[in-house]
């Protein structure tokens, strides 16, 4: 069956000091609880090395929040997947719309940066959603089936079963305003079944698709009891104790 899934975005929050003091404490928390999900946190880049020295890499696990559509070479200020390999992280957050939004990242970018991630065995958490316009224009469907199929509809069926999907419509991030439970079954639903449709039903049943947007340990439950809905890509909640715990423990 597929996985259950939590994984926190850090974005461009916490020093170095703060987030190791926060992956300890998660750490600490976490360990020797029963928790029916994978815990994941995605720390900036320059977190990584150190995060990774105070987790357990199994009651916690690590990525990163971007790697670079490039494999090495005069980039200045990119990081590579290698790199971020090379941290021990295993797993990459990749097309978030803050990445789309602010620094042009493309599909066709998209698609780079997932291969070369899975050619460096980083699990890619793939992000996709639609804007405020497009909800309202009951375009969401169409938006969401261009961004899996242009990213990642040319991967094998072998290659696609390592991607975890994140659903994050864009009008939900950082607002407080959630999709409803029955918004989230829906689209959600409709994504693995645009899976189903290009790489079979068992594929598409294995595949882990996240929620994002203003998930917090008040609407997770509700949120993590439909079908369809395998876990939660966590943003402000995510960079305290207190309120990514009861998220994790909604499972
Ligand atoms: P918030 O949980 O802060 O809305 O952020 C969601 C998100 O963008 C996670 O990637």
């Amino acid at each position: 069956m597929r996985k259950n899934i939590v994984a926190g975005n850090w974005k461009m929050n916490k020093t170095l000091q703060e987030g190791v003091e926060l992956a300890k404490e998660l750490q600490t928390a976490l360990k020797g609880k029963t928790v029916n999900c994978d815990v994941i946190i995605c720390t900036p880049f320059i977190h990584l090395a150190t995060v990774n020295g105070v987790i357990d890499g199994k009651t916690v696990r690590l990525g990163a929040e971007n790697c670079a559509d490039k494999v090495s070479g005069a980039y200045t200020g990119e990081v590579s997947a290698a790199m971020v390999a090379s941290t021990g992280a295993k797993y990459v957050i990749l097309g978030h719309s803050e990445r789309r939004a602010y620094y042009g990242e493309t599909n066709a970018i998209l698609k780079e940066k997932v291969k070369l991630a899975l050619e460096n065995n980083l699990t890619p958490i793939f992000c996709i959603g639609e804007v405020l316009e497009e909800r309202e224009a009951g375009k969401q469907n169409e938006v969401v089936k261009s961004q899996v199929t242009e990213a990642l509809f040319d991967l094998s069926a072998e290659d696609f079963g390592k991607i975890i999907l994140a659903y994050e419509p864009v009008w939900a991030i950082g607002t407080g305003k959630t999709a409803t439970p029955a918004q989230a079954q829906e689209i959600h639903a409709f994504i693995r079944q645009t899976v189903a449709v290009k790489y079979g039903a068992a594929v598409a049943n294995e595949t882990s698709i996240l929620y994002g947007g203003s998930a917090n340990a008040g609407n997770a439950k509700e949120l993590f009891s439909n079908p369809d809905v395998d876990g939660g890509l966590i943003g402000g909640a995510a960079l305290k104790v207190d309120a990514f715990l009861p998220i994790v423990e909604a499972f």
